[in-house]
Order: structure tokens, then sequence, then C-alpha cells
């Protein structure tokens, strides 16, 4: 029996960016995520005015003494990322396949690589109901290191999922009342933007995380105002690399998939 999506329009609003959504208006006094027992909690109407939805599901260090071969893995792909991109409209029969395809070509040890199968295919199908205005899903493999970037922002998609696997660190983000959105639109650095550093909220390596962007449609909740960690290094000086999974959802109205596996440059989580 299929679940209803929370983000079902009515004909009356079956309009995908109303004129009325700003993802810059401020939802004060409302924490920013709504944290769900497990990711099929993120269907729950409750999670519509939120500007993200948590799992919190630590790995204690599970994945941690895995770093040789993350570095590794940032020697032999050609970029900082693998992308495969999936028909949200067919989604429970082509996924495992473009996530199996995926990992083949990013090739990581494979105790690793059926946890990131496992997370792909559970939380793929439930970002692909949550998000059912959207043609098409975007399963990426990043990694992070001295490419990372970690401005407060909002992303530009409809909505992001987001595990950390590596680096001991995940995705900061604010509620909209720690965030002073003028400086926010007008290009203010991290220390104006934020006005409690005492307040930033982190989630980390192995919880789940999906981040609405500034196209996610309806007006329940704006964009989850987020960053990258600052960068950590070793003792040795080396960067710690950040090994993620994100599921991306473009804006409503997307092109169709392209098949097979792109090898991309990573943009900032
Ligand atoms: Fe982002």
């Amino acid at each position: 029996m299929p679940r209803t999506s929370p983000l079902q329009l009515t004909p009356a609003s079956r309009v995908w960016l109303p004129s009325t959504y700003s993802a810059a208006t401020p939802k004060k006094h409302r924490a920013a995520v709504y944290v769900a027992d497990d990711v099929d909690g993120w269907m729950r109407t409750e999670g519509t005015k939120h500007n993200g939805l948590l799992v919190e599901r630590p790995f204690d260090g599970r994945w941690e003494g895995l770093h040789a071969e993350v570095d590794e893995a940032v020697d032999r792909w050609p970029s900082y990322a693998l992308c495969t991109q999936v028909d949200n409209a067919d989604l429970a029969s082509n996924l495992d396949a473009s996530v199996e395809e995926l990992l083949e070509a990013a090739a990581l040890p494979a105790a690793l690589a059926a946890q990131v199968r496992d997370d792909a295919c559970r939380m793929g199908l439930v970002v692909g109901e949550l998000c059912a205005f959207a043609p098409l899903l975007e399963v990426k493999l990043e990694i992070f290191g001295e490419n990372s970037c970690s401005r407060w922002h909002q992303d530009y998609y409809a909505g992001r999922a987001i595990i950390t696997y590596t680096g001991g660190v995940g995705t900061e983000y604010l509620d909209d009342s720690n965030v002073d959105f003028h400086e926010l639109e007008h290009c203010g650095n991290n220390d104006c933007i934020i006005r409690d550093k005492r307040q930033v909220r982190r989630v980390m390596p192995g919880d789940m995380l999906f981040m609405k962007g500034r196209r996610f449609p309806g007006a329940g909740a704006g964009a989850l105002v987020h960053k990258s960690p600052e960068k950590r290094y070793h003792p040795d000086g080396r960067v710690v690399h950040r090994l993620l999974l994100k599921i991306d959802v473009p804006a409503p109205g997307a092109r169709q998939p392209v098949a097979g596996i792109q090898w991309e440059r990573g943009g900032p989580p």
C-alpha cells in the first residue's frame, strides 16, 4: 500500500514555486529540523513545518578506521564525486541497480559499500515518495577535504538527503531564529550570518539528514541554513577526508535522468 506524500498538492495549489514562498523567510521559534525515530517518519505531516528532517543514528566511529581507503579513493576517482540519476517515476524497480552501479565505480571496502547500499536504497525510496514532484533523484558519493567550503548557505535544490561516513563530524545547521537573513542574502561572512555561535546544531556521521532547499515546493517551511564542518587535519598535517552519500532532489520540472555513472566535481554539502 503506497504511502501518501505529505506534499500532495491540491488542484488549487498545483504551482511548484508559489509567489508567496520565500526561502529566506525566517520561521522563528521553531526547531529547524523534525527528528523522527526512523526514516519512514519523514513522511509524517509534522515534518512539513520544519526546514529539515533528521534521524539520529550515530555510527560512533564505525568507519573511521578506513581513512586510508578513503584517501586512496580520492586518488583513484577522477573527480571528487560519483553521481547516478534515477527516474523517480519508477524508483522501486531501478534504484537498487543504479546504486549497485555507483558502488561498483566507487570500489569501496565491502563492509562500507554494504552500509552505503542499504542506506541509499532505504533513504532513497523515502526521499522519492517525499518528493513525488521530482522527476529524478541524483544519488552521489562525494569526498570532501581541502575542497570543502564551509560558508552558511541554503541549497538551490529542492532538497538534499545526506549521510556522512568518515571524518568524525557531520553537517552543521541553524535554527532560523539564529540567522541574520539579510547577511545571508547579501554575502555576509559567517560571523555576521549567525547570531549565537553557541547555538550551532550538528549532525554526526551516520545520522540521516534531509535538508529542504530554496526550491522545495510549498510554504510550510523554509530552506535549511547549513554548512560543511570546518576542515580537520591528521597529526601529520594531512586533511581528514569526509565520505558522504547524498540524494539530491533537483527543482521540480528538471530534466529527465541520464543513464550511467557521471564523474563530477563536488559542490559544498
Ligand atoms: Fe549545501
